[in-house]
């Protein structure tokens, strides 16, 4: 945990920004739950544990079967947690006290976790506004729901609370952590750093596994080892393939075969739950084929191009288009396509090679805080969501700040469902080169991925040791393995 002053300060700075929601007398509590344990196959054999984020972040108690309520007209705080008796202790061991862990995180009221359902059922009947999160996890749905009145459906929808009275997640609490977990603190940045060299360090060993006539999941389980050693574990499920152009594959059953391409999408998260998400890709023979090193290169080069980009003040929106305009320019120098680069960054070509994205926020979500809300999250109030494919699955489009984390990830795949799909109904007819992409329908996909801090002037990318992008240092890296890996022993901080 960090120390606990990191704690009050988060939930003194919240309370803070909830006042301005009503006069005071008028704002209510704010009622956070954390995550229970799920049975994987029976009560007794459970899930690895991982908590609410939203939780982690004001409370740090990393333990199932906790809530708390904040009084935000009072400042009054109740950590909500049962004490270990006599059974729980002959198999866990003694514990700290509830009445302890409240303490460690500047807490000075604790009551057993039964009795969270009396404080918001008394702040029920004197009709004080409740204010909670949407949950993720369908046990604090159910739990929200029990404890409030509300069916499960209006649980996870989020509305402002002052518009009906509140039979829903408050909108007013949505923004404030919103707005607060946007913008790391140093403490976070450390920990992000230290989640960037653990997942740089797995990728290393990644890259350095590659060997044809292996298996997949050979690589996969070299990887998520190096995590499990160091950290907490995977931030997402690992998706490694010579299928690429399949954008979350993470089937990990074939053989490595000569003169494919293998996209590694993984990322670690270390033990204080902060995440890291990178994405490299490299020939399986070791040396790009020239029709494979001129689409690595346009996807190289619109990584370093969003990097050049990001700065406060910039939407992340515009710089996703920046990319998809240089995409273009460069697949038109392929005759990929033909045509105005502007009407065809309008039209939206961009999104039958790259059908995402440029990136994503990161911290202790590696989508951080997508459970409250995508948009919310990813877009200023004047922004609006495109429909078009690509820029439409844009996560993060917002005028970036210092403290911003994001992702940096251009990609270009050719999937031959789509390519078929568009060029039977016609779409980007006037652009498009569909006789030459039929060359392109067993290539695969290409992205690369970096995790990128915005600093008061400009960026920086997270994690000591980028790593090798440009396609030449990708060849000499995997010709020389443990010339290039970073330090294996660099030290992966806990918490
Ligand atoms: N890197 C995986 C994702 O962003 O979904």
């Amino acid at each position: 945990m960090f120390a606990k002053d990191i704690y009050i300060a988060r939930r003194r700075a919240l309370i803070g920004k909830m006042a301005a929601t009503a006069p005071e007398g008028k704002r209510g509590i704010a009622l956070f739950v954390g995550n229970a344990e799920a049975a994987a196959q029976y009560k007794d054999n459970a899930y690895k544990f991982r908590q609410d984020s939203s939780w982690l972040y004001y409370f740090g108690l990393d333990e199932p079967w906790m809530g708390a309520v904040i009084d935000l007209d009072s400042g009054e705080e109740t950590l909500y947690a049962d004490d270990v008796e006599i059974d729980d202790i002959i198999w866990m061991g003694p514990q700290p006290s509830v009445a302890s862990k409240a303490a460690a995180v500047g807490i000075d009221r604790s009551a057993p976790y039964g009795a969270m359902t009396v404080a918001v059922t008394k702040a029920l009947a004197t009709g004080r506004n409740i204010h909670f999160l949407p949950p993720s996890r369908y046990f604090n749905t159910m739990k929200l729901a029990s404890l409030t009145g509300i069916d499960e459906e209006s649980v996870g929808k989020v509305a402002p609370i002052d518009e009906d009275g509140g039979r829903h997640a408050s909108g007013e609490l949505v923004k404030a952590v919103i707005s607060m977990r946007l913008v790391k603190e140093p403490c976070e940045i450390e920990q992000l750093d230290d989640a960037g060299a653990l997942g740089q360090e797995m990728h290393s060993v990644a890259r350095d596994s590659i060997r044809i006539g292996i298996v997949e999941q050979d690589i996969v389980g070299k990887m998520e080892g190096v995590v499990l050693q160091k950290g907490w574990g995977v931030s997402f499920p690992t998706i490694l393939t010579q299928h690429g152009e399949t954008l979350h594959n993470h089937i990990h059953d074939t053989i490595i075969e000569p003169g494919k391409l293998m996209v590694i999408d993984a990322g670690a998260e270390n033990n204080m739950h902060y995440a890291s998400d990178f994405t490299r890709t490299y020939p399986t023979s070791g040396r790009f084929t020239s029709k494979q090193r001129d689409i690595y290169q346009i996807v190289c080069d619109c990584n370093e191009l969003a990097f050049s980009l990001t700065r406060p003040g910039v939407a992340y929106r515009d710089i996703h288009i920046a990319t998809a305009r240089l995409m273009l320019e460069r697949l038109k120098d392929l005759d990929l396509v033909r045509g105005d680069v502007d009407a065809m960054v309008a039209e939206g070509i961009a999104g039958l090679f790259q059908p995402h994205g440029l990136g994503h926020n990161m911290g202790l979500d590696v989508h951080d805080m997508e459970d409250l809300g995508e948009n919310l999250v990813g877009y200023d109030p004047d922004q609006k969501r495109s429909e078009q494919l690509g820029l439409g699955s844009l996560r993060m489009a917002r005028r970036l700040v210092p403290g911003n984390v994001i992702t940096d990830e251009p990609g270009i795949y050719f999937i031959p469902a789509l390519i078929s799909k568009w060029k039977a109904e016609g779409t980007g007819k006037d652009f498009v080169n569909y006789a030459k992409l039929e060359s392109y329908h067993d290539f695969g996909g290409i992205r690369l991925e970096d995790d990128v801090l915005v600093t008061a002037d400009g960026a920086r990318r997270t994690g000591p040791n980028r790593l090798p992008i440009q396609p030449d240092d990708v060849e000499d890296a995997m010709s020389s393995p443990a010339m290039s890996s970073p330090a294996m022993s660099s030290p992966a901080m806990s918490s």
